[in-house]
C-alpha cells in the first residue's frame, strides 16, 4: 500500500493518477473527504500530516508514504516525522524544495530544511525531491489578468527553469515504487530558462489576446507576503531571497530528464493546456 498526502494538491494528486493507473494499491489523505473526489479503488484517510494520530492510522499497513506537507512546513513536520517514526513504512518521498539551497537564508529554505532533516532522522529510507518552481504557480496570476489583463510580478524577473507539477509526480512515483533512491536528494527544474515577463508573453500567445506585464517593487511584494503570511520579517527575507540574483532554479538541472528517462515539459505545453484559463 502507498499512502499519498497532499492527495487533493498539485502534485499529490497527480502522484495518485500515475499510482492508479499502474494499478497500485493507493491510500489518500485528505482533512475533508466530503469535498475530495478521488479515482475509485483508492482507499481515503482522514486528516493532516501534521497530526500524528491520524497519520499512524493512515500509515497502518503502508509500505510507502508521499509526503506533502503545506503551510508552516516546519510545525507539521514533527507530527508527521512521529507517526513515521513509529510505522513499519519502508519508504518516505518527501517534496522538499529547491530552497533549500538558496544562499540566502529564508523562511521557505529555513522550513523545507528542517523537514528533510528531521524526516532523516525516523525514516528507514528517505528520497527528497527538491524541486524549483512550477509551471502551476501562473495560476497565482488568473486574477489579475481577469481583472485587468495584467500580471504584476512579485517575484521579479529573474531567470528560472520551472517544472510541470506532473513532472514531479511521475519522479515521485519512481523513488516510492523502485529500488535505488534511498538517501537520494534531487533537485528538478524544468527544462527552459524563463524570466517570468517569459512566461506571461507565452501564456498571452497560447490564450490569443494581450496580457501586460509589470514588475511589483520590492516593498509592494512584501506587504504582499506580509498581508498573507502575517509576518512582516518573514515576508522581507522570503522577499529578498525570491528576488535575489542567486536562485538555485535559475539555472537546468538534468536531474528530471534523467530519471524521467524523457525531456521534461516545458512550459509551453502548461499553458497550451490551460490556454481557457487565460483567455
Ligand atoms: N509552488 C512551487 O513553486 C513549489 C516549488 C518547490 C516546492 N514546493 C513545495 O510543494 C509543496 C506544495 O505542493 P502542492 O503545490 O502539490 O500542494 P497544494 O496543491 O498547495 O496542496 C496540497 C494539499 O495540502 C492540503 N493542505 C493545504 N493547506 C494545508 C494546511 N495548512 N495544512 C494541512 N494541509 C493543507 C490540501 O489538501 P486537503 O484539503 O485535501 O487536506 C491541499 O490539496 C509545499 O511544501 C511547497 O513548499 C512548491
Amino acid at each position: 500500500m502507498i499512502l499519498v498526502t497532499g492527495a487533493t494538491g498539485k502534485v499529490g494528486g497527480r502522484v495518485l493518477a500515475r499510482l492508479v493507473a499502474r494499478g497500485l494499491p493507493v491510500r489518500a489523505l485528505t482533512r475533508d473527504p466530503a469535498k475530495a473526489e478521488f479515482p475509485a479503488g483508492v482507499e481515503v484517510a482522514t486528516g493532516s500530516p501534521a497530526d500524528t494520530d491520524a497519520m499512524t492510522a493512515a500509515l497502518d499497513g503502508v509500505d510507502a508514504v508521499f509526503a506533502v506537507l503545506v503551510g508552516d512546513v516546519a510545525a507539521q513536520v514533527g507530527g508527521f516525522a512521529a507517526a513515521v517514526e513509529a510505522a513499519d513504512t519502508r519508504r518516505v518521498v518527501l517534496l522538499s524544495s529547491s530552497a533549500v539551497n538558496h544562499p540566502v537564508r529564508h523562511r521557505i529554505g529555513d522550513e523545507h530544511r528542517a523537514a528533510e532533516v528531521a524526516l532523516a532522522a525516523v525514516a528507514q529510507e528517505w528520497t527528497f525531491l527538491r524541486p524549483g518552481p512550477f509551471h502551476s504557480n501562473a495560476l497565482w496570476w488568473v486574477r489579475s489578468v481577469r481583472e485587468s489583463g495584467t500580471v504584476r510580478c512579485l517575484v521579479g524577473n529573474r531567470p528560472g527553469a520551472p517544472i510541470d507539477p506532473d513532472d514531479v509526480a511521475a519522479v515521485a512515483v519512481r523513488a516510492l515504487t523502485e529500488d535505488g533512491h534511498a538517501g537520494m536528494a534531487y533537485e528538478l527544474t524544468g527544462p527552459q530558462v524563463l524570466t517570468s515577463g517569459d512566461q506571461v508573453r507565452i501564456l498571452a500567445r497560447t490564450a490569443g489576446r494581450a496580457i501586460g506585464f509589470e514588475v511589483a517593487t520590492e516593498a509592494q511584494a512584501v506587504d504582499t507576503f506580509a498581508a498573507i503570511g502575517g509576518d512582516r520579517v518573514v515576508a522581507e527575507g522570503n522577499v529578498a531571497a525570491l528576488r535575489s540574483r542567486s536562485v538555485p532554479w535559475g539555472r537546468v538541472d538534468t536531474t528530471a530528464e534523467r530519471l524521467l528517462g524523457r525531456a521534461p515539459r516545458r512550459f509551453h505545453d502548461w499553458a497550451d493546456e490551460h490556454r481557457a484559463v487565460f483567455a
